[in-house]
């Protein structure tokens, strides 16, 4: 159900470093991290790129959009300097470099997908059939080394679907709603990633006895975190990799 790590690095290196960049992913590295979640978005010539936001100006400088931009003038901006003047340059990652940086230094991933609004069904199909090929040496019957996908597009889980059937799939929710299995069936996830302050106890034994991994985001205060564990939810990203070891 959970064949996953139970800590995952948000952003690839929580508050140490510039969100979604490879120098993001070294650094939660070198805190012991073997698993992290990033988000992808497509570039305006469909490429998968690590970013978060739609619109320059927080972690890229000046105006424009990731949408409206290539990736070859993407990958040339600076996506370091927002965070602290020892980032300055740090690029904007391909999705491929970064799962080939996961790869080589053993780093399991959860992909979140992240469309721009209207170009969800694409960044779905996109990024599945992108990870497909990524891992094709990985048989599928190995669970614990593919990727997880996870979304908050309902069209885009659909569309990864599609085009990469074996990959697996959580559907990211910020609040459970009523309807949860029915949705869950409908995708044919096998994981439900949603806020941890929408989980109870009663929730998490639902979600877990109807044979669903239970994931939650963003856990920062060890507390809570060992709360939620106890609670039997399987694993959560946090920010703050210096509080909470990945060995937690
Ligand atoms: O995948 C969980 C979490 O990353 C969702 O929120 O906005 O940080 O991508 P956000
Ligand atoms: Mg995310």
């Amino acid at each position: 159900m959970w064949p996953y790590p139970k800590v995952l690095a948000h952003r690839g290196g929580g508050i140490l470093a510039p969100e979604n960049t490879i120098a993001a992913l070294r650094c939660g590295l070198a805190q012991g991290f073997h698993a992290v979640e990033f988000d992808v978005m497509l570039s305006k010539d469909e490429v998968p790129v690590l970013m978060h936001d739609c619109e320059f100006g927080r972690t890229l400088a000046g105006t424009g959009s990731v949408a409206g931009s290539t990736a070859e003038a993407l990958t040339a901006m600076d996506a370091g300097s927002w965070f602290g003047a020892e980032f300055a340059g740090e690029p904007v990652p391909l999705f491929e470099d970064a799962v080939a940086f996961c790869r080589h230094h053993d780093i399991w991933m959860n992909v979140e997908i992240k469309p721009v609004p209207g170009m969800e069904a694409l960044t779905g199909g996109v990024v599945a059939g992108c990870c497909a090929s990524l891992f094709a040496d990985v048989a599928v019957s190995d669970a614990g080394r593919l990727p997880l996908l996870s979304s908050f597009s309902v069209t885009a889980l659909k569309a990864a679907k599609a085009a990469a059937p074996a990959l697996p799939r959580g559907w990211l929710t910020e609040r459970i709603t009523p309807d949860w299995k029915s949705q869950c069936q409908e995708l044919g996830v096998r994981a439900l990633h949603t806020n941890h302050a929408s989980l109870t106890p009663d929730l998490v034994r639902q979600i877990k006895d109807a044979g669903y991994g239970l994931f939650c985001y963003t856990v920062n205060d060890p507390q809570r975190a060992s709360e939620l564990l106890r609670w039997g939810v399987d694993a959560f990203c946090t920010d703050r990799l210096d509080l909470i070891p990945a060995d937690f």
